[in-house]
């Protein structure tokens, strides 16, 4: 009947349900969930207007989310980070300038790019659908859950047989038991919970189930609850500077820095420019931006130095035409990547980046020459 149920078959992980609205008609709600590395993410759709929600994004499935959503033929109206993520990127940023639409949070969140801050109690219409903001501080002070029709998305608040951590910055035990037992108790227990988080391939649970069987709501004393926050011993979140630098801030990842700059300049092969040098082509400039220990010790025949940290500063002296074709290496083809796209910035827009470094070329036995000279 609609383009909705015959999904169904092909995504096992998606799960689509008919609902009936207060006007008595029979309404859709279109649901997927993503995964990654353990960090799950849901796109909430109204198949009957097309708008969508998309609930903690991760940086890696930027594309996955846009394709869902295009084969489903949904707009997504608004992106939500339930919280300041400590533990990954969010792509809450990236997709709200790509999109145009904005980003929702607490108004606790103290990053810049939030343009839409919300608070207990209030509502965001995604089409029929409403989701529903219940303000549960703990995990962090910006955490929130969202209630949306028979699920409730509930972040790191609650997760399936844990919660979240109150070690992290903003992090409270005091707050995450008022949280849990003052507001989370008291939904619904048929509700199905997704959290932000989830390990062990669970799609989701219940809050029944979790309330009946979650080890750390069977620790219903404040005190003793806080005390066994307090006494985790959990090791830090592998990219914990990097999570909180960008997502409090709206600055750039390393890996988004990278992808910008080669998205932005035209790589050459390692085989094509050994056959230049071989050929001891003079159309090429070949530019080395190590540093001088390094380019001494081995460097590709003919290269010339000039410092990734010293580029800008001696380019005008270093490279006089700004019309020449320049192919420039590093060790591993990543800082190669950013100096080429400052270049191509500067006006040689003959640039090209090696797909490679030094260490490839080693690698495939080509001709290195060793000392100050190229
Ligand atoms: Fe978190």
């Amino acid at each position: 009947m609609t383009r909705g149920f015959r999904l169904r078959a092909t995504t096992p992980r998606r799960i689509l349900r008919r609902a009936i609205d207060g006007g008595g008609r029979e309404s859709h709600v279109i649901f997927e969930q993503f995964s990654a590395g353990g960090c799950q993410s849901y796109l909430v759709g109204c198949a009957e207007s097309c708008a969508a929600a998309l609930i903690d994004p991760e940086i890696s499935l930027t594309d996955r989310y846009l394709a869902a959503a295009a084969r489903d033929g949904l707009r997504i109206r608004y992106l939500i980070d339930t919280h300041t993520h400590a533990d990954h990127l969010s792509a809450t940023q990236q997709l709200s300038r790509q999109l145009g639409v904005p980003v929702a949070m607490h108004r606790a969140s103290p990053a810049p790019f939030v343009t839409l801050k919300l608070d207990d109690g209030e509502m965001l219409a995604v089409g029929k659908l409403r989701l529903q903001v219940l303000y549960t501080p703990g995990h962090t002070r910006d955490s929130f859950c969202l209630c949306v029709e028979d699920r409730v998305f509930t972040g790191d608040t609650l997760l399936i047989g844990a919660t979240g951590r109150t070690d992290l910055p903003g992090g409270d035990p005091n707050a995450l038991f008022d949280s849990l037992f003052g507001r989370l108790s008291r939904l619904d227990p048929a509700l199905k919970v997704h959290p932000a988080h989830e390990y062990k391939g669970r799609d989701h649970s219940t809050i029944g189930q979790e309330f009946a069987q979650n080890p750390r709501l069977q620790v219903r004393e404040r005190t003793a609850f806080i005390e066994m926050m307090r006494n985790l011993n959990l090791k830090m979140p592998t990219h914990i500077t990097e999570a909180l630098r960008t997502n409090m801030s709206g600055g750039k990842t390393v890996a988004q820095m990278l992808a910008e700059a080669a998205a932005s300049v035209p790589f050459m092969s390692l085989a094509e420019l050994q056959a230049r040098v071989a050929a001891e082509s003079q159309e090429l400039l070949i530019l080395d931006v190590r540093e001088r220990d390094d380019y001494e010790k081995a460097h590709i025949p003919g290269a010339r130095l000039l410092p990734r940290g010293q580029l800008e500063l001696r380019v005008n002296q270093e490279l006089p035409d700004p019309t020449c074709r320049i192919v420039v290496y590093c060790e591993l083809g990543r800082i190669s990547t950013l100096a080429t796209a400052t270049l191509r910035s500067m006006g040689f827009q003959r640039a090209v980046a090696l797909d490679g470094g030094m260490q490839a070329w080693r690698e495939a036995s080509y001709p290195v020459r060793s000392g100050a000279d190229p």
